[in-house]
């Protein structure tokens, strides 16, 4: 874990690490830093709308950034996350002093975010030989106003747990999926659970998910040597008042099933858990903010794989409401299990203040939104915009596209309630919302996220998890319980 401190004047611990700020900044002017003839360089030369950098002759710093204010204020393009990036691919030293005197609200979260976020490296799951081990980032210091000190003493608090939360997440998901299977989530689950207060696990191994009528999630996993779980997080950080569900998509590989996908499109199925993975991390960033609140997170679990007991296209299932499903394909897993879980988390406690799903359920959002967004789908108009409101707080952002009984023809099925996907290609990540919301009780509030594309951080031509959308409900989550105040 990365720590923090906060400063509203640079005091000889400060000066220090690597220094990130801008031409106009009052810490290089109360501090006559401007005075030294290198910074005065750097100045002119992020004056003119450009990165200056040096690590050589800027003691007692180990190295100074300077970035236009631009850059700094500019929370649509992650500009400034783009400029520094690269810096931290090999950081210099373990402090970071970053100026926040003037920093635009939802660049510094992202930015925090970004910082806190390097306590987790592919290189830490000790799969690759590396030689002598860099330098790392341990701190981050804060250079603030003292009139902003109390508000962003509350940001980094929320900006590092969320951020903690985004790490265990995205270890999980990283780890190749011969390893992580859905017992490997469930054993990982509570051991991370055990050391925080407030934080329960209860599991449906293979048996109790058939004993409760999941049929849907056991199709899906039934064909895998590794059996399917559902997994429910409880945090009980209330005594009494209504549930704030999760429910995650927790496919540890999607082969496609019979209806295999090719190779290149098989390769990164190993992230078809991100959303139980970022469930997951959303309860452990709960419980670490000690929130006054009572949240369900459930992680529907199952390697969608091939062999003499897969789900055959064509069979029909049926669902812990009673519904029937015909599976005709079966690639489109990710809708099984999670109807079976949203039904199982509607019916686990009396008072349900929301339900949210989040999976990577097509590809086809991405073909929509791209990688930026995720596809926010819903019937509940209060949900929608706090949604999307909360999305832009973060810089976590969702985009909606359109769900209602138009989509009704793409679910029918001649012998079941509902079929798995349309014989169309139409609406693809919507008729598959359609499919869902036969299976959250019409009382509830229910929204649905996809996030194939914002799930996976793309960097290099390689894709890793990015920890999104766990940013965007800690925002949403903050902005209800202020609202129910
Ligand atoms: N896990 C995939 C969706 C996916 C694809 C996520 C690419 C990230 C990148 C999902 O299970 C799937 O296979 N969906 C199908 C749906 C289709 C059969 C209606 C798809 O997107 O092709
Ligand atoms: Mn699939
Ligand atoms: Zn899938």
């Amino acid at each position: 874990m990365i720590n923090y401190r906060l400063f509203t004047a640079l005091t000889s611990e400060l000066a220090q690490g690597h220094l990130i700020t801008f031409p106009g900044s009052a810490l290089l002017l109360e501090n006559q830093l401007r005075d030294n003839p290198l910074i005065a360089e750097l100045v002119a030369q992020a004056e003119q709308g450009k990165l200056a950098d040096t690590r050589f002759g800027c003691g007692p710093f180990s190295r100074i950034t300077l970035l236009p204010l631009s850059v700094w204020q500019d929370s649509l393009t992650d500009s400034l996350l783009t400029h520094i990036r690269p810096l931290f691919a090999a950081p210099v030293c373990e402090d970071v002093l970053l100026d926040c005197s003037d920093i635009d609200d939802t660049v510094l979260a992202k930015t925090l975010r970004f910082l806190f976020n390097q306590a987790h490296k592919l290189t830490d799951l000790g799969l690759k030989t590396v030689g002598e081990r860099g330098v790392t980032l341990r701190r981050v210091n804060a250079f603030c106003a003292g009139t902003d000190a109390s508000r962003l003493e509350r940001v980094f608090a929320q900006q590092q747990a969320i951020a903690n939360g985004m790490v265990a997440a995205r270890r999980l998901a990283d780890i190749p999926s011969e390893q992580c299977t859905p017992q490997f989530v469930v054993e990982e689950a509570q051991r991370l659970c055990a050391t925080v207060p407030n934080l329960r696990c209860e599991v449906l191994d293979e048996s109790a998910i058939v004993e409760q009528g999941l049929g849907l999630l056991h199709a899906v996993g039934k064909g895998s040597s590794r059996p399917p779980r559902l997994l429910a997080i409880h945090y009980d950080g209330a005594s009494s008042g209504p549930v704030r569900s999760y429910v995650g998509k927790g496919i540890t590989f999607d082969t496609g099933g019979l209806w295999l996908k090719e190779g290149a499109g098989m390769y990164t199925m190993k992230y078809d858990m991100c959303g139980a993975a970022n469930v997951l991390g959303l309860m452990l960033s709960i419980a670490e903010l000690k929130l006054p609140v009572r949240v369900m997170g459930v992680l529907a679990l199952a390697e969608n794989a091939i062999g003499p007991n897969a789900m055959q296209p064509g069979s029909v299932a049926r669902a812990c409401n009673g519904m029937t499903v015909e599976i005709n394909n079966t690639d489109a897993e990710g809708r099984l299990v999670l109807s079976d879980a949203i039904a199982w988390a509607s019916k686990r406690h009396e008072q349900t203040r929301y339900i949210i799903d989040l999976a990577t359920l097509t590809g086809a959002v991405v073909k929509a939104l791209g990688y930026e967004l995720s596809g926010l789908m819903t019937q509940d108009n209060t949900l929608r915009s706090a949604l999307t409101v909360a999305g832009e707080q973060s810089g976590d952002e969702v985009w909606s596209l359109p769900l209602d009984a138009r989509l009704k023809k793409q679910t029918e099925s001649a012998i079941a309630d509902l079929c798995n996907t349309p014989t169309n290609n139409a609406a693809i990540s919507a008729s598959a919302a359609w499919l869902l919301h036969h299976f959250c009780p019409a009382y509830i509030p229910w929204a649905h996220l996809d996030v194939s594309g914002t799930a996976l951080w793309r960097e290099g031509g390689k894709s890793v998890a990015s920890g999104r959308p766990i940013p965007l409900l800690m925002q949403h989550l903050l902005n209800d319980l202020a609202v129910e105040e």
